[in-house]
């Protein structure tokens, strides 16, 4: 299955070298291949561009005991994503060129599959001063972002977009004020209120969306707003992308399946930033998905450790490790009729790929060789246990999804494949 070649049927994949030569029709191809030739028989299985995953905390440098560069790409490749690209928010914060450069020398020796670094918006992420965004851009990032924090300033958010547009690089937008968003632990409304948790309101997202919406239609920088949660963010890049604003946005599996009443178990693994929000919320994100406002699916695998989270509500670190539910997930979305399963590939391959000026989401002869093979019949349960991640955070634990990870291919190399 491959949009951008119009293909959606049984067909044969060519690899050499780590590159596709030809998809075609299946065993038209086979008596000329010669003795060398490895055969992954896919029989039943749905076969796409390797899935892009441009929304992924590594953690590393700095905070190994949640996850590694190895750990975190072990991960991905289990959960059928051939690429990531990894924010910032380290320590120390991908915010310089020699940080940006061990990433990816790091991902060279141990990682799985490709990784792009992001590089911060500002020195440290403290939202004061620009960080060295051409020396970041020279040194291998994608994009810009102080994913975690917003940018609270709005000139120092101008004038990092004039900075990334005349670097080529589109600006990755947490979208949260923070004198509304306080100091809440979960969505403001009634379930807050009845459960006595300090809220934070949708408001406090939509605000700076449509700040950062203004921003780019003024500089003319290439805008991707992150984790979308509410549906007045979705109402406001709807209408920008109406008026022509150079925006694309991103909705987690857990924004578009879980809603606040998910926090009524008190599961510290429910709690993540931007909040799980309400129903209306989550209709919302779906019809956006529909509609083509927003244009990517992205985990924001934020992987912690037991210390951070095994602690009262209120104390817990927000974040939900994702990479390796991300297939089940959106196959779910699939079946219930969000999405068909082109438009699938389009959200979670190719589309992250143009957003990010990333080789990949496509199959065309002399494309690289970066694929995922997923059984999309095969259910299977949720065990934080045998996740690649150290990331054992999920409020999906115990759930059984259909659609499994069966091989994933990236270069022509398998770095995974499920026990069968
Ligand atoms: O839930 C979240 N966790 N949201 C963020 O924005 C940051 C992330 C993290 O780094 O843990
Ligand atoms: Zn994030």
């Amino acid at each position: 299955m491959d949009p951008s070649l119009g293909i959606d049927g049984p067909a044969d994949i060519w690899i050499r070298d780590g590159i596709v030569e030809s998809v075609c029709r299946a065993g038209s191809q086979l008596h000329g291949a010669g003795g060398e030739v490895q055969l992954l028989d896919a029989t039943g299985m749905v076969v796409v561009p390797g899935l892009v995953d441009m929304h992924v905390h590594l953690r590393e440098p700095g905070q190994e005991y949640k996850e590694t560069i190895r750990t975190g790409t072990m991960a991905a490749a289990a959960g059928g994503v051939t690429a990531l690209a990894c924010m910032p928010n380290t320590e120390p914060p991908l915010d310089h060129g020699a940080v940006a450069e061990f990433v990816l020398r790091k991902a060279k020796e141990e990682g799985h599959v490709r990784v792009y670094p992001v590089g911060a918006v500002t020195k440290g992420l403290k939202g004061e001063a620009l960080s060295e965004i051409g020396e970041l851009k020279a040194s291998g990032a994608v994009a810009l972002s102080d994913d975690g924090k917003p940018v609270a300033n709005a000139l120092i958010m101008r004038r990092a977009m004039e900075y990334a547009l005349g670097f080529g690089l589109p600006v990755i937008s947490h979208c949260e004020e923070p004198t509304l968003a306080g100091q809440g632990a979960m969505n403001e409304g009634e379930v807050s209120l009845e459960l006595g948790l300090r809220g934070m309101p949708a408001v406090a997202e939509e605000v700076m969306v449509a700040r950062d919406l203004l921003l780019a239609e003024w500089t003319g920088c290439p805008l991707h707003i992150a984790h979308v949660s509410t549906a007045g963010s979705v109402r406001l890049i709807r209408e920008a992308k109406a008026r022509g604003v150079r925006v694309t946005a991103e909705a987690t599996p857990h924004h578009l399946i879980l809603t606040q009443d998910a926090v009524r178990q008190w599961d510290p693994d429910t709690k993540v930033s931007p909040p799980l929000r309400g129903r209306q919320d989550v209709e919302a994100l779906q019809e956006g998905l529909r509609d083509g406002t927003i244009d990517v699916i992205a985990t924001d695998h934020a992987p912690h450790a037991r210390v951070d989270k095994e602690v009262e509500y209120e104390l817990a670190a927000f974040g939900i490790s994702g990479l390796e539910t991300l297939v089940g997930l959106t196959l779910m979305l699939v079946e219930r009729g969000v999405m068909d399963l082109t438009e699938w590939v389009r959200k979670l391959s190719s589309n992250p790929c143009k957003i990010l000026g990333v080789r990949g989401g496509s199959l065309a002869p002399g494309s690289p060789a970066d694929v995922t093979v997923v059984d999309p019949n095969r259910s299977w349960k949720v065990d934080p246990a045998s996740f690649h991640s150290k990331g054992k955070n999920t409020p999906f634990k115990g759930w059984t999804l259909k659609g499994q990870v069966i091989h994933t291919l990236v270069a022509g190399r398998t770095v995974y494949s499920a026990r069968s």
